[in-house]
């Protein structure tokens, strides 16, 4: 009987013999034995091998149902001044653990999260005389696979310099991949569809409109995620980045194969320094076997640690307008002295009589705006002094100040105006890449925001990182921006970093680390040079960088062909700016354009009505690339709101409404595309129409070229 359906049986009698899905099988092998360990999932469908082979080198294998998805792949370690971990171990124990427990969001795509998995733990020891030891953690669960290293505390080893972590993920086959390039200072790119073998990250040095770019070498960032010819897919990623490098994956094409390739510091010239014991983070690859299966993993938060820092309640999901987009628009700008155009963050020119953005008039104007429209929040940008110095400037530490309000702009004022109103001030720190210099203002900035009630601040990571050496996705930075978070939680600040390290599932053990950009987000369509985001960017995104977690896209322009901006405009129909809010999911939503692009125009309703927090989610179908459709409850209300949305294909979807509560009618308002509505010529063409829906009903859309739907259902009364 083949292996897995030996598990598949034994799985079944778990409850009678709970350590049947433990095996430690010996294979023969020549003259000495391989030792081979095997941990399935609780459904037993997915499962890890690992293998001690004959030279004492550790390896596993992945494998779904019958079908390898990872071959035997090798593992360990590259240090400075000790010998490399490569081979030459003996097991000394193997361990086992199961655990299948619920545990509640604080906030987030659904309230409660289901933790069930299977673990092997196994302990290896150097056969030498200088016996180093490591452990290697597997959890095996439903959704995917995880494992990470553990360095425990030995008596011959009390710290280590990691040159390079050699974990492979050897593939199958040449599988279809979308990805980006292993960029070590910014995950910016636009995603590219390729089979394995086609990767070239190196074609994408150099981007015209990035403000900071490195790919060494033809690597790329994760998540990135694959399908197989026989329609698996793989989502390849890492929980818990901390103190540790963040991992871009090397491409080895001719051998399909890729390997673990750390983001290194120039400034030391190691990847990662430690000392013992620690653990690595884990190493991911969420599978299914529907493409829509993947946004419903939970496996990256799962792989995290618990909440830390307790009651989080003084955050509030929230929408949320900002003094943000007339400066992308170059409409404003963000230093009072008026005299730059951040139209790209590469280039500067004078403007003349531009104004600057954050005024109290303006700020004022914007709370009016939030206030009637049921969006509790406000950014302000360019509210402190320093813009006049933040991009194409080498020294830029000690220019920003995030406690100093520009003269034109009264912050208390503006606080307390927004307090009447209902709305709060979202703080605003752009750091220009002068770490530093933030690093020693965190306690102050903080205190400031504490003292006036904000508990919410958008960071930014914008230019090279000073000090020069250091790259955002390295250890030295994985460390500041967790810094930022635990600084924060102890003022009750919540963080939305943009420029920041990815997203690894460290929410669930900071909930104050509510969002984040890390990719390429709206703003890309005001002043890229290559044509803005194209129709298919978003459906790419639900699939790979929305696995990893809470993304600040910035949704919502309704004034389509950016007036004020003759070579740029929104690849997307006004429809589909609508279906983000659901689509790509994050506690804070910000409704992005101008006040007077929303004035008078009925698709405001559906940003009005909206939910940002959620009591579950139904990803009801999806292609990566194509299309995604998700249909999401809100938390307390019961109410639903579905967003769908397609790539420049004009495609029919189909809603069955089965996931409806059955004793109640819905107040449905379907916001879709016009019968003329298209990506490139004709975006703001959109109609609405009310109906009541139940739970017995199916219904067909049309979306036309790079449009979408969006739909609320609220119950009838
Ligand atoms: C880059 C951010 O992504 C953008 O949203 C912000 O406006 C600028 N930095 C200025 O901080
Ligand atoms: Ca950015």
């Amino acid at each position: 009987m083949p292996l897995n359906n030996k598990l598949i049986i034994m799985n079944k009698l778990k409850d009678l013999f709970f350590c049947a899905i433990f095996l430690v099988v010996f294979v023969g092998c020549n003259t000495k034995e391989k030792t081979v360990n095997i941990v399935a999932s609780p459904s037993a469908n997915i499962s890890i091998e690992f293998l001690l082979k004959n030279d004492g080198s550790p390896n596993y294998i992945v494998k779904h149902k019958d079908n390898i998805v990872i071959d035997t792949s090798k593992m360990g370690f590259d240090f400075k001044d000790q010998l490399p971990f490569l081979n030459g171990f003996k097991i000394i124990k193997i361990e086992t653990n199961t655990v299948d427990e619920d545990w509640e969001m604080p906030w987030g795509e659904q309230r409660i999260v289901n933790n069930n998995y299977n673990e092997l733990v196994v302990k290896l020891e150097e056969e030498s005389a200088i016996s180093r030891k490591l452990n290697i953690y597997f959890k095996a669960y439903n959704d995917g696979i995880g494992f990470r290293y553990e360095f425990p505390k030995q008596e011959k080893l009390d710290s280590l310099i990691i040159m390079d972590e050699n974990t492979q993920f050897k593939l199958k086959g040449d599988h279809t991949c979308w990805w980006i390039p292993g960029d070590w200072d910014i995950y910016e790119h636009l995603y590219n569809t390729t089979k394995f073998s086609k990767i070239d990250a190196i074609a994408k040095r150099n981007h015209p409109n990035l403000g900071q770019t490195y790919i060494p070498e033809n690597a790329v960032n994760t998540p990135v995620t694959m399908r197989t010819s026989e329609g698996l897919h793989l989502s390849f990623h890492e929980a818990n980045l901390t103190d540790y490098a963040g991992m871009t994956l090397k491409i080895d094409k001719d051998n399909l194969s890729m390997s673990s390739e750390l983001v290194g510091s120039e400034r030391y010239g190691y990847k990662v320094k430690r000392q013992l014991p620690f653990k690595t983070p884990w190493r991911t690859i969420q599978i299914s076997e529907t493409a829509k299966d993947l946004i419903s993993s939970n496996l990256i938060v799962n792989l995290n640690e618990p909440n830390k820092i307790g009651d989080v309640s003084w955050f509030k999901p929230m929408k949320y307008a900002g003094i943000w987009w007339e400066m992308h628009l170059g409409v404003s700008t963000w230093d009072m002295g008026a005299t730059q155009d951040m139209s790209s963050f590469n280039e500067k020119k004078k403007v003349g009589n531009s104004t600057h953005g954050a005024t109290t008039k303006n700020a004022k104007k914007y709370i009016d705006f939030a206030s009637k429209n049921n969006i509790k929040g406000l950014l302000v940008e360019g509210w402190n002094t320093g813009w006049e110095h933040w991009i194409g400037f080498e020294d830029r530490e000690g220019v920003f100040d995030f406690v100093t309000p520009y003269q034109d702009y009264n912050l208390k004022e503006v606080v307390r105006y927004g307090r009447e109103k209902g709305v709060e001030l979202i703080m605003h720190h752009e750091t220009s890449a002068a770490v530093r210099t933030y690093d020693k203002q965190l306690d102050t900035a903080y205190a400031l925001m504490k003292s006036l009630g904000i508990h919410s601040v958008k960071t930014g990571y914008v230019g090279k990182i000073i000090p020069k050496g250091e790259f955002h996705h390295g250890q030295w930075m994985v460390n500041h921006y967790r810094k930022v978070i635990e600084t924060a939680a102890k003022y009750n600040v919540a963080i939305n970093a943009h420029e920041p390290i990815k997203a690894t599932g460290i929410r669930r053990t900071y909930p104050n680390a509510i969002a984040r950009e890390g990719l390429r987000g709206q703003e890309f369509n005001a002043w890229a040079s290559d044509g803005g985001n194209p129709p298919e960017h978003l459906s790419i995104v639900a699939f790979t960088r929305m696995l990893a977690g809470p993304i600040d896209f910035t949704p919502g322009v309704f004034e389509m062909s950016l007036k004020d901006k003759p070579n740029n405009k929104i690849n997307t129909t006004l429809a589909h700016q609508l279906a983000l809010y659901v689509v790509v999911y994050s506690p804070i939503q910000m409704a992005c354009d101008l006040p007077e692009n929303y004035e008078g125009n009925n698709a405001l309703q559906f940003i009005r009505d909206v939910g940002v927090d959620w009591e579950q989610t139904k990803v009801l179908d999806g292609e990566i690339g194509d299309f995604v459709t998700i249909a999401r409850q809100e938390k307390h209300t019961g109410n639903w709101f579905i967003g769908s949305i397609t790539d420049e294909e004009k495609r029919e979807i189909t809603i069955n409404f089965d996931f409806l509560d059955s004793s109640k009618e819905y107040e449905a308002i379907i916001y879709k595309d016009g019968v003329d509505a298209h990506w490139n010529n004709n975006p703001t063409s959109y109609n609405i129409k009310k109906m009541v829906i139940t739970k017995d009903m199916e219904k067909s859309f049309l979306l036309n070229e790079g449009g979408g739907l969006a739909i609320s259902l609220k119950i009838k009364k």
